[in-house]
């Protein structure tokens, strides 16, 4: 196991976003980190309605009002901080949460 750095704790703002590219159980996957306001959290790329990229390949997460993070192909709605889903064709799934270490020297992920 190994760890990456994602970000430096003052590279990103608040409602930004970065994609970053990492394995699980040796298998790769495309995640993407968010800055939150007082925190941060990271998830994988993929809609839990189809398993495709909730953002089209052009980074946009966020919907126009910077609330929810969204999926661009049947508009799934999730919040956030929890990953949930809750509007669209799968309402009550999770997006898949990726672990981070937050420390002074930025944001962590461990790869397996
Ligand atoms: S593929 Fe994401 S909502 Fe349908």
């Amino acid at each position: 196991m190994s760890r990456q750095q994602l970000a430096k704790l003052d590279q990103l703002s608040t409602g930004q976003t970065l994609k970053f590219n990492y394995r699980q159980n040796g298998v790769p996957r495309e995640g993407f980190l968010v800055r939150l306001k007082d925190t941060w959290v990271a998830y994988e790329n993929r809609c839990r309605h189809i398993a495709i990229s909730l953002d089209s390949d052009n980074g946009e997460f966020f919907t126009q009002d910077g609330k929810y993070l969204f999926c661009q192909t049947h508009g799934a709605v999730y919040e956030p901080d929890t990953g949930l889903c809750v509007h669209g064709p799968c309402k009550g799934a999770n997006l898949f949460s990726i672990p981070l270490e937050i420390g002074e020297s930025g944001v962590w992920i461990d790869m397996e």
